[in-house]
This record gives structure tokens, C-alpha cells and sequence, in this order.
């Protein structure tokens, strides 16, 4: 993913992460979900390990947030036994270029951003366009807990609780016409609250935007995030939604989305624009097309050290081929990578 030249101290995420935990459930989930069954609580939140919540302190969660909580579907199993990934990994070890190209930047500069209010638009080819308060967006969905890998294309991996619902819900809502072949989101714009889109590093041209085909983007493992590991998504993580499409390279998840097009043409992706012969638009997980400055065959799966390596083979499409595979049935994933 970066185009600039690794520092020395991009290797030592471990430094900023060094812990290996799981939340535990009573910090978790507070008193929000004290009544709460515990069989309808999330199977993570049930580690042993003490709470650290570092420092990511929710603020007050939207009311409509706090309202669905109750009903969310908690996912039953863990990814295949794989551990969580450490919340302060994931929230401190980010991609958000609107706040800086360090991975430590979105966590120190997206505390400014203001989630709410928060409007979405949905428009081109869809039967019912229109402008949403991000509550009134939310109202026809019931969270569901999806806990999937997160595989980056710069080779750093992560497990994830998402919160979330069916990017195909949100279509059957809004109507797709017969032209529309592809969905394309994008990002907020706001330089005044978003470093990255006020400095000299011009490689990217905002928004950041992202694509999918339409039959990807009704695939049941595609969702629209609202939050994370029991809680509304931080700011660094996409904070209020973010895309989270599990079997491709993690620059697809668009995060803090503002509008979301339905569209007859394959839509203009920021990292293909920026270099369309390392970024592919389909993005599919593969460990058999390297990137043409690195191997795509295994992931540091985080948190992951010099001194404690956590290195694994990378599954094809992330390890939901069955789920997914066959909507690539007869395409060239060498050359449409
Ligand atoms: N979305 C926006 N708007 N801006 C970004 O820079 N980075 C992408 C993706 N979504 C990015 C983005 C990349 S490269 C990755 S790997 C994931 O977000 C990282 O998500 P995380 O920081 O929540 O782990």
C-alpha cells in the first residue's frame, strides 16, 4: 500500500501494541447490557483476561446505537478458534490517509472528527435516492456481530467483531434500476478536520472512494460496520460506516462513508488511480499474485514482533472461498487482481 519507503520503526508495531487480550465482558459492555442473558452476550467478550480498555474511551454512543444494542445478534463461534485481535491493536495500528500515513496517525488525529450528526446520501441508479440523517439510515436494521479476518495488502492481518448488517439489505431498500452493475462509495471530504487531506502528501485524490460489483456487494458476507467489539465504531476505524468486505485486501473497507451510488460503470477507485498495476479494483485476497513489491503468500497476523514473529500462510479470498469463489467463476484473478 505505501507508496513512500518504509521507516525502520514500521517493523515494531509490537511497540506501540505489546499485549496480547480480549475485553472482558463487564468492561465491555457496562451497564448498557447489565440485564442482558449472558448466553446473548458475544463469546469473545467472554475471555478471562483482564479488561485494559486503553485508550480509546468511547464517548456517549447515538441514541439509536445504544436503542439496537440489546437486539444485536452476537456471533456464536470464533473465526475457525483464531484468537481476536487485541482492541488496541486494532484501533491503534490503522490505515486512515485522511489523518496521516503513520498507523499511528488516525488514532491521534481522529478524535476531531464529528460523527454526529452524520448524513449519508444514496443516489444514481437506484428507484429510491435520498438523503439520511445517519439514524434514520440505521432504522431498518438489526445489528448483527460478524467476527472476520482483515487482511491488509501491506501483509499485516487482523480478526476483527464487526457490528454491522447486510450491505444486500441496504440494496433491496434502496432499489437498484436494470443499469445499475456497480455500488461506489465514498469517504468524507474535510480538510479542516482531516490532516491528510490538508498536506502535501497529494498522491491521493479525494475522496477516497471505493467499488464493488453488485453481485459482490449482495454477497451475505459484505457488510456496512457501525461498530466494533460490543461497541459504535471508533473514529480511527471508520467511525460512523465503513465498508467490511472480509475476502478482499483491506483498502476496500471504505471507511466514514457519505455517499453510496448505485452505478452502470466500473467506478474510479483511489489506489487504482494512484497505481493500477499494484491495486487492483476486485482486490481479492490471493496468495498466489504477489504484489510487485512484496509476496503475498503469508501475513503477519497482529500483534506480531521481531523479537515474536506471528507469521501465517495467507488463505485464498482470506478463507471465505466458499462463500465467494464462485462469484469469479471464468475471470483471470492473475489479471484481474
Ligand atoms: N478508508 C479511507 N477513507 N481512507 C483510508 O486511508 N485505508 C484502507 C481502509 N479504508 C483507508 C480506508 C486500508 S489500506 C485498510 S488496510 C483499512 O482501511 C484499515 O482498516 P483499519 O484501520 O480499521 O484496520
Amino acid at each position: 500500500m505505501l507508496i513512500k519507503l518504509p521507516k525502520a520503526s514500521d517493523s515494531k508495531e509490537s511497540d506501540i501494541t505489546p499485549e496480547s487480550f480480549y475485553l472482558s465482558r463487564r468492561s465491555l459492555l457496562g451497564s448498557s447490557l447489565a440485564g442482558l442473558a449472558v448466553s446473548a452476550l458475544p463469546c469473545w467478550a467472554k475471555a478471562e483476561e483482564a479488561a485494559r480498555y486503553a485508550d480509546v474511551e468511547p464517548g456517549k454512543p447515538p441514541a439509536w446505537f445504544t436503542e439496537k444494542l440489546p437486539q444485536t445478534q452476537w456471533q456464536a463461534v470464533n473465526v475457525k478458534g483464531e484468537a481476536i485481535t487485541p482492541f488496541k491493536d486494532a484501533t491503534h495500528y490503522n490505515n486512515f490517509y485522511e489523518f496521516g500515513t503513520d498507523k499511528s496517525d488516525p488514532a491521534q488525529n481522529a478524535g476531531a472528527l464529528k460523527t454526529q450528526p452524520w448524513t449519508v446520501v444514496i443516489d444514481g441508479e437506484v428507484g429510491k435516492p435520498g438523503r439520511y440523517a445517519l439514524e434514520d439510515f440505521m432504522k431498518p436494521y438489526q445489528l448483527e456481530e460478524r467476527i472476520y479476518r482483515l487482511r491488509c495488502v501491506e501483509a499485516w492481518s487482523m480478526v476483527i467483531p464487526w457490528m454491522g448488517f447486510p450491505l444486500s439489505a441496504l440494496l433491496k431498500q434502496v432499489e437498484p434500476t436494470s443499469k445499475a452493475k456497480y455500488i461506489r462509495f465514498e469517504t468524507l471530504q474535510d480538510p479542516k478536520v482531516m490532516p491528510g487531506q490538508r498536506s502535501g502528501f497529494a498522491l491521493i485524490d479525494w475522496p477516497y472512494v471505493e467499488g464493488l460489483r453488485l453481485d459482490e456487494a449482495m454477497n451475505p458476507l459484505a457488510i456496512l460496520a457501525v461498530g466494533m467489539y460490543g461497541r459504535e465504531l471508533p473514529n480511527q476505524n471508520g467511525a460512523p460506516l465503513r465498508l467490511v468486505v472480509p475476502w478482499k485486501y483491506g483498502f476496500k473497507s471504505v471507511k466514514s462513508i457519505v455517499r453510496i451510488s448505485l452505478v452502470e460503470d466500473q467506478p474510479k477507485t483511489t489506489w487504482q488511480s494512484i497505481a493500477a498495476d499494484e491495486y487492483g479494483f476486485y482486490a481479492n485476497v490471493n496468495p498466489q499474485v504477489d504484489h510487485p513489491r512484496w509476496t503475498q503468500a503469508r501475513e503477519r497476523r497482529l500483534p506480531s514482533s521481531l523479537f515474536s514473529p506471528n507469521v501465517r500462510e495467507t488463505q485464498m479470498f482470506n478463507g471465505y472461498g466458499d462463500e465467494v469463489a464462485s462469484l469469479y467463476s471464468g475471470l483471470d484473478l492473475r489479471k484481474n487482481y
